[in-house]
């Protein structure tokens, strides 16, 4: 039976070309199964501003970028549910969007001239939990700074280990893995979810039990897109207590960067450091942000921190003692005035903020000398770039959290880095190719110091220049060419996830230019 369903899938989506005929059936099919207010098609006037309002990088709002035939705020399953089946039916495809912070702009825009609509689910927004519980159902068009809210005010002693930006969305979170500064005592984020509800690619929605371990765990970090629409998440909450500290220290090349991250990249990242500490580092131009987080009080705090890292000369006075909420709310504004409310403005200034961004991971500590000729060639030679080390301290997820989702760079792995090029204000001109180079070169200069075959990458910092799918004669993405880009971010794992894609979505009707291609028969 399920073998005859996927046969029907497969015929049905490749008899349809995507034609301006099947655009409007497309069309006609949507509003004969959901209100009609809720799609905005191209001629409407509020289309442009629908579909900017949550673009986070302005580089993909020019007049080249290739838009979709429509955009569907969906405020229902149901919605999500006629999206995929009218889609499905009219080979239409769907660009999903939750917080619409996909670094190459995938949620939205395609790379490839091409019919698709966006699938936008901002409506779809809640936290539900009671006090005291450890869990707790989230809708996928939630961000993070909901989620840390709602946590935070109702059910305090209890936090979710997430990332520093507060206007992610959780679905591309968690769908890409998940990095934040708790990790290494929680996990990452796919690993801290216990259930989800998914629509399908018959448009059917299926929870834990009814889609089976195999496709629970490839959407727990394998990569948005490309197994079906998630419209909730059953997230775990751990314990958090009352007060935790939180420490920013700057430092700067004359005070000797390079000593410090050299004494940090052996100390505090050692599988052996306690795991309720974290120390991340933000790289600029010739100075160090050591940014901490602390599951304690200060005193605590300081004894771990000068029993192993005593050069970062902390002291007392560097402590913002507050509780967990208090804390997200500081590291994502950097000040300890502006309101936890705050975390739930999904507005966001981008106006000007054109970036490009890639990753790395290190597993064998750089040393000084490396990081005094990467400030030297290259951070103090361009005040708009910057490089964001995110600690993994030789574990992920200690042994109270189930770390076997997808997420692939846990064992060995010292650190993560972000690197971004940040240029005002053009989408592709010299600015941009400045900056372009910049990163370019950096990127080139750090390879001897990174991971190699494969150079790992982290899937939530998509980088198109890894690679991009290729779609064959049969209408299905590659799976040979797909390695070349897939094994970057998921390593061992991509196989695993091409399997399930071959048994969830055979013909491929959930893809972008970087999703899971099926596994073929071989
Ligand atoms: C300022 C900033 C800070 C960041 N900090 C961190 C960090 O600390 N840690 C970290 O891990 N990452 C971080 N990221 C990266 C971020 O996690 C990814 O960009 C993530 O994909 C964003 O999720 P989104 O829902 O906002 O994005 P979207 O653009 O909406 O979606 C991203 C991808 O997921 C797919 N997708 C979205 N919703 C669904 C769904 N419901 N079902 C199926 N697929 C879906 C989309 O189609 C797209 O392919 C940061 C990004 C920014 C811009
Ligand atoms: C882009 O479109 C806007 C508005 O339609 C127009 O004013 C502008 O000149 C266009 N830019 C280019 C480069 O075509
Ligand atoms: C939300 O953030 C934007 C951008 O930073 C800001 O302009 C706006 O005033 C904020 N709104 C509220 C209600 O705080
Ligand atoms: C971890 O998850 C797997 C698969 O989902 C499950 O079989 C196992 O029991 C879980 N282990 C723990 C410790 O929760
Ligand atoms: C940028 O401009 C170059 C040269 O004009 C062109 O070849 C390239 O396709 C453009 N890229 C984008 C993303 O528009």
């Amino acid at each position: 039976m399920a073998l005859a369903l996927a046969l029907l899938g497969f015929l049905l989506c490749n008899t349809f070309l995507p034609s301006s005929a099947s655009s409007d059936s497309f069309l006609q099919c949507l509003s004969s199964m959901m209100p009609s207010q809720l799609v905005y098609q191209q001629s409407s006037s509020s289309f442009i501003s629908v579909l900017e309002s949550s673009v986070q990088n302005p580089k993909f709002i020019t007049n080249t970028t290739v838009r979709p035939l429509c955009i569907i705020t969906a405020s229902d399953v149901s919605h999500v549910q006629a999206a995929v089946r009218c889609g499905r039916w009219n080979g239409v495809r769907l660009r999903v969007r939750s917080g619409g912070h996909d670094y190459e702009g995938l949620s939205y825009r395609s790379v490839q001239p091409e019919v698709f609509a966006v699938l936008d689910l901002a409506k779809l927004i809640g936290v539900h939990l009671n006090p005291g519980e450890g869990s707790a159902w989230v809708d996928a068009g939630s961000t993070l700074g909901e989620l840390y809210y709602t946590v935070g005010t109702t059910n305090p002693g209890f936090l979710f280990p997430a990332g520093a930006c507060a206007t992610v969305g959780v679905s591309g979170f968690i769908s890409g893995g998940g990095i934040g500064l708790m990790m290494r005592k929680y996990g990452v984020g796919g690993d801290n979810v216990l259930d989800v509800k998914i629509v399908n690619a018959n448009g059917n929605v299926l929870d834990r039990d009814a889609m089976g371990e195999d496709l629970f765990w490839a959407i727990r970090g394998g990569g948005g897109e490309s197994f079906g629409v998630v419209v909730a998440w059953r997230l775990k909450l751990s314990k958090v207590p009352p007060i935790v500290t939180v420490v920013n220290i700057l430092k700067t090349m004359e005070q000797g960067v390079a000593d410090l991250l050299a004494k940090w990249e052996t100390t505090i990242l050692s599988p052996s450091l306690i795991p309720d500490l974290t120390i991340r580092v933000v790289l600029q131009e010739r100075h160090a942000f050591f940014q901490t987080l602390f599951l304690g009080r200060c005193s605590d705090l300081l004894n771990t921190v000068r029993n192993v890292f005593p050069e970062l000369g902390m002291t007392a006075a560097d402590c913002n003692e507050m509780n967990w909420l208090r804390a997200m709310a500081f590291i994502y504004f950097g000040n300890t005035n502006t309101p936890v409310e705050a975390l739930l403005n999904r507005t966001k200034n981008v106006g000007n903020h054109y970036f490009k961004s890639k990753s790395d991971y290190v597993r064998r500590a750089v040393g000084k000398a490396g990081w005094e000729s990467l400030y030297q060639q290259w951070l103090s030679q361009n005040g708009n770039g910057q490089m964001i080390l995110e600690p993994h301290g030789a574990m992920v997820g200690g042994a109270n959290t189930n770390t076997t989702s997808p997420y692939p760079h846990r064992r060995g792995v010292l650190f993560n880095i972000q690197y971004g090029s940040n240029w005002c204000c053009d989408a592709n001109g010299t600015m941009a190719a400045a900056a372009l180079g910049w990163l370019k070169g950096l990127y080139g200069f750090m390879e001897p110091f990174v991971t190699s075959n494969p150079r790992e990458a982290f899937a939530n910092y998509r980088d198109l220049e890894l690679g991009q799918n290729v779609v064959g004669r049969d209408g299905v993405s590659s799976y040979w060419n797909g390695r070349v880009w897939a094994e970057k971010y998921f390593m061992g794992n991509y196989r695993r996830l091409a399997a399930v894609k071959a048994m969830v979505d055979p013909s491929d009707y959930f893809r972008n230019e970087q999703s899971i291609p099926p596994l073929p028969k071989s």
